[in-house]
């Protein structure tokens, strides 16, 4: 594996050309959407609007209390109609479309603002604020009014069986084999806006390393729990760093 050296982007190989990456994986997290004034959840001022995760964010909160959790939900998804996608979010949507090879997002956030900036097929390992999931039939609806114990599932029609299309606490992430099968065959990972301190995703950087032949990146506004794995490390907000190196990446191709 070419020697890349940490901080510097890549050394240009002196014995050839500069490795141009084919196979890009991008994780995000709520960082990403900071600037976009959509909280995160271990900032200080963290999200989950003084509620305990364990009282909104589990199947648990929600057979306790269906009624509190639903509002939280909606709350969050009505909050999504007065923010807008940020010069991050358009970057990567950018590199999608410009670079000459596969360029997969996968994100914690449960926002559709990458969609809106311009991302296709982003997999949604947390589930996504827009959807809802009929517990009756199963089905996944688009959603963007409050969902309530009023609610018709648009297939069954039964009352009261929808929920957020959202994935819990003690709940198993969406697409996890397809990220994986990205995981093994990328050849750069960059890791946007995420504090590394929720699995699986936090452990999507040892899963490259173990393939040996990926460069990794984290672009985070301050070290990650995870950032002594990667092999390099771009300190700031994603706003103003990743459109540069989206730049960088599409110079080299
Ligand atoms: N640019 C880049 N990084 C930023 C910015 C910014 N403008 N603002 C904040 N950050 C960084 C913070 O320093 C922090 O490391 O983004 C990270 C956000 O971390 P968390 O709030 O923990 O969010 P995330 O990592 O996405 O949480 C993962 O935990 O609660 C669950 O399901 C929830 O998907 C979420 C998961």
């Amino acid at each position: 594996m070419q020697e890349i050296k940490r901080g510097s982007f890549v050394e240009r190989d002196k014995n050839g050309p500069e490795r141009v990456f084919k196979n890009i994986v991008i994780l995000t997290g709520a960082g990403i959407s900071a600037e976009s004034g959509v909280a995160t959840f271990r900032d200080n001022d963290g999200l989950w609007e003084n509620h305990k995760i364990e009282d909104v964010a589990t199947p648990e909160a929600f057979a306790r209390d269906p009624v509190l959790v639903q509002s939280f939900y909606n709350a969050r998804r009505a909050h999504l109609h007065t923010v807008k996608p940020n010069a991050a979010h358009k970057a990567l949507a950018r590199l999608q479309k410009e670079l000459p090879g596969d360029v997969t997002i996968v994100t914690q956030n449960v926002d559709d603002l990458h969609e809106r900036g311009g991302a296709d097929a982003v997999m949604h390992m947390h589930g996504e604020l827009v959807k809802v999931r009929c517990r009756a039939c199963a089905t996944v609806h688009d959603w963007i009014i409050d969902c309530t114990a009023e609610s018709k599932c648009p297939t069954c029609e039964r009352l009261g069986t929808l929920r957020p299309h959202i994935v819990w606490f003690g709940e198993l992430p969406f697409h996890m084999e397809e990220i994986a099968e990205k995981l093994q065959a990328c050849d750069l990972f960059i890791s946007v806006g995420t504090s590394g301190n929720v699995y699986p995703a936090a452990g999507f950087v040892s899963n490259v390393q173990e393939t040996g032949k990926a460069h990794t990146i984290e672009v985070n506004l301050e070290p990650s729990e995870g950032a002594s794995l990667f092999a390099e490390r771009r300190q700031g907000k994603a706003g103003e760093l990743l459109p540069n190196l989206v730049q960088e990446l599409l110079n080299m191709g």
